[in-house]
C-alpha cells in the first residue's frame, strides 16, 4: 500500500477527486494517510474530516520565521511517513530540504499544459486569465514531479481542454478541473501506486 499524503491550500476539489477515486477503486494499492493545509478554515479540511482522514494545519502565521515554518512543515510531513506526497492546490513554495528528502516522491497538479502558463506567479485563476489573454484555443492540466524549479520537473500526465469563445477565467478554470485535473491527478497516483 502506497502511503499518500495530500497537501492543500483551499477548496480541495482535487483532494475530493483523490478520495472518491480511492473509494471507487479507480486508485488501487494506495491509502491517504493524511492531509496538510497551510490555511485554517478551508473546505479541504472538511473534506478530509468527512472522509475520516487525519488532517492538520501548518500555517506560516504560527511560526516566527520562514525557516521555522519550513522545519515545522517538514517535521509534520515526516510524521506521516509518506511514500508519495501529492500537492493538490498547495500554493506554498516547498522547502528545498523537503525536495531533497523526497526526491521523485512529490507530485503536483498544475492547471495548464506545461510549459505554457507555468512558473513563478502562475497559480490558480491567474493561469486561466493568462491563457485567455493570449487567446490559446487549447489549454489543459499537467501532473509532474516536483524538483527545485517552479513547474519544471518531469511530466507524468497531461490532458488538453478546449477553450470556448467567451469563456471567463472562472468558467475555463471549472472546465479544466472537470475535464482534466480531477481525472489525471487520480490516474497519476494510480499509475505510481501500481508501477504502471
Ligand atoms: C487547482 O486548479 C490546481 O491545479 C491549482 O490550484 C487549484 C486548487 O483547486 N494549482 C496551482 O495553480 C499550482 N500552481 P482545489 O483546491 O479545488 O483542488
Amino acid at each position: 500500500m502506497l502511503r499518500v499524503l495530500v497537501m492543500v491550500s483551499g477548496g480541495g476539489t482535487n483532494l475530493q477527486a483523490i478520495i472518491d477515486s480511492v473509494n471507487t477503486g479507480d486508485i488501487t494499492n494506495a491509502e491517504i494517510v493524511g492531509v496538510i493545509s497551510n490555511n485554517y478554515g478551508v473546505k479541504s479540511l472538511e473534506r478530509a474530516k468527512n472522509a475520516g482522514i487525519d488532517a492538520c494545519v501548518v500555517s506560516p502565521k504560527d511560526f516566527a520565521s520562514r525557516a521555522e515554518f519550513n522545519d515545522g512543515l517538514l517535521a509534520k510531513v515526516n510524521s506521516y511517513k509518506p511514500d508519495l506526497i501529492v500537492l493538490a492546490g498547495f500554493l506554498v513554495v516547498i522547502p528545498e530540504q523537503m525536495i531533497d528528502e523526497y526526491e521523485n516522491r512529490i507530485i503536483n497538479i498544475h492547471p495548464s499544459l506545461i510549459p505554457s502558463f507555468c512558473g513563478t506567479g502562475y497559480y490558480g485563476l491567474k493561469v486561466h486569465e493568462a491563457a485567455l489573454e493570449r487567446g490559446v484555443k487549447l489549454t489543459g492540466a499537467t501532473v509532474h514531479y516536483v524538483d527545485k524549479g517552479t513547474d519544471t520537473g518531469p511530466i507524468i500526465m497531461q490532458k488538453a481542454v478546449e477553450v470556448r469563445e467567451g469563456d471567463t477565467p472562472k468558467e475555463l478554470q471549472q472546465r479544466v478541473m472537470e475535464e482534466a485535473e480531477w481525472k489525471i491527478l487520480p490516474a497519476a497516483i494510480n499509475k505510481i501506486a501500481n508501477n504502471l
